[in-house]
């Protein structure tokens, strides 16, 4: 008798809520067509170290709600090295492996695409908190990491009615603005920061002392990373716009937790779909929601940070934005 094929499932990069979700559909859905399922522990890393490990059905219950994920993430910067990505796809030919679902962001997707050049059928899919995928409306993790931000910065808001103060907060997102926009809109912030919107110093100092002279008892102002130091913007509008003024930085918190039911929906349409694909004998893309519908992408162009989604998405961020400064 032949032997079954093999279908592997990694995850890589940050960690994000669902990741479990979407590795329990692919175990199942992988041995629902006869494949045998592979889970590949720490990203790459593990192709190249041999962590990997034949499970179950059975072995995948129960984790559909847990944060993070289970078989491990790593970063393998190594792996943009040719010689290192033929060296992972040899191991996996040798082992009868068909193909590989890859769940990340814009580096695993990099990674998948070499594995397939090389011989091996990558599908990826997006996990990141960030958004910041264009092939697809939201990643897996976003709706989760947004409701745990809106609820702390609810939290946050509390003491600053309570105090009269302006609460200034840094929200995750890497160099994507969603996250910021999104949380920005759904908690009323007066103002909100990204590199959508540049604003000088000057004008947010005197969009807060408009606040404050307009009689707001407290004031939030919501702020991508890597834009700016929130603790100096604090110290600065407490000096000019008449708030005292508390920063803070929302940190991991916002990666871990249980997903949300959005999310667990989300990665358990992705992780049918991916081995659907290798089924087909399909590699090279990667697999999105697009107006509702799982939809397919060339890896290449999903990376291409010029194609019309891209825009796409900024436009919507945009309009976000907008509305909110709109109903502060
Ligand atoms: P993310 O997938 O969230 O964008 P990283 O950028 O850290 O996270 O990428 C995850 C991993 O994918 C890296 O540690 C590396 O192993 C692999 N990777 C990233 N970029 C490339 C690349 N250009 N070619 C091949 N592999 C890559
Ligand atoms: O990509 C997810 C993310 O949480 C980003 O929002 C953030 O910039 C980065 O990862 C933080 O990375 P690390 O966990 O390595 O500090």
């Amino acid at each position: 008798m032949e032997a079954k094929k093999k279908i592997g499932i990694l995850t890589s990069g940050g960690d994000s809520p669902g990741m479990n979700a979407c590795l329990r559909a692919v175990v199942r859905t992988a041995i629902e067509n006869n494949f045998e399922a592979y889970v590949i522990e720490e990203g790459y890393y593990g192709i190249l170290h041999n962590l990997m490990h034949k499970v179950e059905k059975k072995d995948v219950s129960d984790i559909m709600q847990k944060g993070g994920t289970i078989i491990g993430t790593a970063r393998l910067p190594k792996f943009k090295e040719p010689e290192v990505q033929k060296k992972a796809a040899e191991i996996l030919k040798k082992q009868n492996f068909i193909g590989v679902v890859c769940i990340g962001g814009d580096g695993t997707y990099a990674g998948a695409m070499k594995l397939t050049e090389n011989g091996i059928n990558c599908i990826g899919l997006p996990g990141t908190i960030d958004n910041d995928i264009t092939s697809s409306d939201y990643t897996i993790g976003f709706d989760t990491a947004l409701n745990t931000i809106v609820e702390n910065i609810d939290r946050i808001k509390d003491t600053s009615t309570s105090h009269k103060r302006c609460a200034v907060v840094e929200v995750m997102g890497r160099y994507c603005p969603d996250l910021a926009c999104f949380a920005g809109l759904a908690t009323g912030a007066e103002l909100i920061l990204t590199s959508l919107n540049p604003m000088s110093e000057k004008q947010i100092l005197e969009h807060m002392k408009k606040e404050h002279d307009q009689g707001k008892r407290s004031a939030l102002v919501v702020v991508a990373e890597h834009l700016l130091d929130v603790n100096d913007l604090a110290k600065k509008i407490e000096a000019y716009s008449g708030y005292e003024t508390r920063a803070t930085v929302l940190g991991h918190l916002q990666r871990g937790g249980s997903p949300s039911a959005m999310d667990r929906v989300l990665a358990s349409r992705l992780g049918y779909h991916a081995v659907m694909l290798l089924k087909e004998n399909k590699g090279g893309i990667c697999l999105g929601i697009v107006d509702n519908k799982i939809q397919q992408t060339p890896i290449l162009k999903a990376l291409d940070k010029t194609s019309s989604s891209h825009d796409k998405k900024i436009s919507i961020s945009k309009e976000i934005i907008k509305i909110a400064e709109i109903i502060e």
